[in-house]
């Protein structure tokens, strides 16, 4: 069946349906994989080029990872050395550019709000898929995180996810409620008043106030940074005090109920968010989040380029 999104900018437009296609793939994916990665699907001829105009780890180098795994050409394209940024050529003169020289698929971060949308409607033929517009939205990471999850629990339905930290400035918090709302859970959030948005409540999420109780409820306990290169001014009085009462210790793990499991988009900042034994302690799925990345983002990159699943 042919794969009804041309891009890939959040999942507002997703239903639970096409979710659970990218779940069955990446699952088929990592199956191909674990057997060897013989039969993995073919994208041979195609290319993709990162256009990272924000720092990443994760994200860049998965995308890289899986188009490599599906036998596409990968450009990392270098924002500080290219002629946009030292010899003045604009953006859309730089996506016709690249188009012209065969680029298929476009994975696009910026912290422009609406950067994907905007490249999409320049480009003639190539797909764009945004890894991350500003405060915007994250996608990919929400759909590797719902992946991640589903492999824990089976189903999500009624499941009790708890986003906690700097809600306002995370894009993986508003793709990761829709995500998650869509395949049936339950999502509150939990972290300084300045820190909530003030339309909270058009997300469909409630707020819990108190981080200890809120980790006591909840199933998936979603971890966030605080964004300090986002905020203007200083967003909370030290890291020690953010850490006391919005930090996941392994005290307040403890309380926790037995099946919950810790997740994190990453990067993770020890000691403030989360202390160091509860990232590496037997609840974190943080390490797998990673490793589910390259398998989801393989499974997308089938879908957008007309792979037939
Ligand atoms: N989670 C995430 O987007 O990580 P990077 O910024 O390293 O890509």
């Amino acid at each position: 069946m042919e794969w009804r999104h041309r891009h890939l900018f959040d999942l507002d437009d997703w239903t639970r349906e096409d979710i659970e296609r990218v779940l069955a793939l990446t699952s088929e994916i990592e199956g191909i994989l674990n057997d060897g990665g013989k039969a993995l699907p073919s994208l041979k001829g195609k290319t993709l080029v990162n256009f990272f105009l924000e720092s990443s780890t994760r994200t860049r180098v998965s995308f890289e990872i899986a188009a490599k795994l599906l036998g596409m050409g990968v450009i990392n394209w270098a924002a500080a050395s290219s002629s946009m940024a030292v010899k003045g050529e604009s953006l859309k003169d730089t996506l016709w550019t690249l188009e012209s020289m065969g680029v298929d698929v476009v994975v696009v971060r910026s912290s422009w709000v609406g950067a994907p949308q905007y490249m999409a409607r320049k480009l003639r033929r190539a797909r764009v898929i945004n890894a991350g517009d500003g405060t915007h939205a994250h996608p990919t990471q929400a759909l590797l995180d719902i992946y991640t999850a589903w492999k824990r629990f089976g189903s999500l339905e009624g499941k009790r996810v708890l986003i906690a930290g700097d809600i306002l400035q995370s894009r993986v918090a508003r793709s990761d409620i829709i995500g998650f709302k869509k395949m049936g859970s339950e999502v509150i959030i939990s972290g300084p008043g300045n820190m909530v948005p003030l339309n909270y409540k058009a997300l469909g999420v409630r707020y819990e106030p108190d981080f200890a109780k809120a980790v006591r409820e909840s199933d998936i306990i979603y971890l966030l940074r605080v964004q300090k290169e986002r905020w203007q001014v200083n967003a909370i009085p030290s890291d020690y005090e953010y850490h006391l009462s919005f930090g996941c210790s392994e005290e307040t793990l403890r309380e926790a109920r037995g099946c919950a499991v810790v997740m994190h988009p990453g990067p993770i900042n020890r000691g403030v968010e989360i202390a160091s034994e509860v990232a590496d302690g037997d609840k974190s799925l943080i390490l797998e989040q990673v490793r589910n990345g390259v398998l989801v983002r393989a499974a997308l990159l089938y879908l957008y380029l007309g792979g037939d699943a």
